[in-house]
């Protein structure tokens, strides 16, 4: 490796440690919303993006897409043509995502609200939404407010992929949530555990 090389990777590394010590000091500040200590991993993110078919969507939508992780392969494996739209409801967080993805649309604001957000501002539905809301740590409402929202924006046939924390199954929010996509989606499929991740954690790839 050039000492060149050696000095790209270097600042790579500082600029992500800054991305995660923004997360922690958001999650300490409203855990209940952040949800995680650390970004999602690369591994949790290949694996959430393969299931959400990104590549044959017209049209995606990102919820909380935090500091980018599933972000960065959405973009990376969607076709040019396809149009993305991540919200996300922190502001630090969006002015990463600004900084980061430059040419991404990056709308700040709950998703409680996508299908004002999307349907009236841009006019589309989804195709495929990847989701990393902390959804263990929402209330009933909330939860009930985001999956109507999913369902107004989402075409039939369309992909709504999330994860959950493997710690998260023994709490009431996490079943409640299990039964409402079961109750509200025609296919509900469970992915392998993926151990790479801070915590560990497992993907819902719902049908609807
Ligand atoms: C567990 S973090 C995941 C961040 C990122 N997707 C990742 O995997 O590293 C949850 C994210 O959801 C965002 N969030 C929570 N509630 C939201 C809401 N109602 N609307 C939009 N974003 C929300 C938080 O601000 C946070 O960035």
């Amino acid at each position: 490796m050039t000492t060149q090389e050696k000095e790209n990777l270097i600042q790579k590394r500082r600029i992500k440690a800054g991305r995660s010590w923004t997360f922690l000091s958001e999650y300490l500040r409203r855990p209940g919303t952040i949800g995680a200590i650390a970004p999602s991993s690369r591994h949790l993110a290949e694996e959430i993006v393969s299931q959400a078919n990104v590549v044959n969507a017209q049209v995606i939508v990102e919820y909380g897409a935090g500091t980018g992780s599933f972000t960065e392969v959405i973009l990376k494996r969607k076709p040019e043509k396809t149009s993305f739209y991540a919200i996300e409801q922190n502001d630090r967080l969006c002015a990463i995502l600004r900084q980061r993805f430059p040419d991404a649309h990056i709308i700040a604001g709950s998703v409680e609200n996508a299908g004002k957000l999307l349907a009236i501002n841009y006019h589309v539905h989804a195709c495929s939404i990847v989701s990393g809301l902390p959804w263990a740590s929402f209330s009933e409402g909330l939860q009930d407010r985001i999956l109507a929202s999913t369902l107004e924006i989402l075409k039939p046939g369309g992909r709504f992929v999330t994860f959950m924390y493997l710690q998260s199954l023994v709490l009431p929010s996490s079943q409640r949530f299990r039964k409402k996509i079961q109750a509200l989606f025609s296919k509900v499929h469970t992915s392998r555990t993926i151990w790479r991740n801070l915590p560990p954690a497992f993907v819902y790839c719902c049908t609807k």
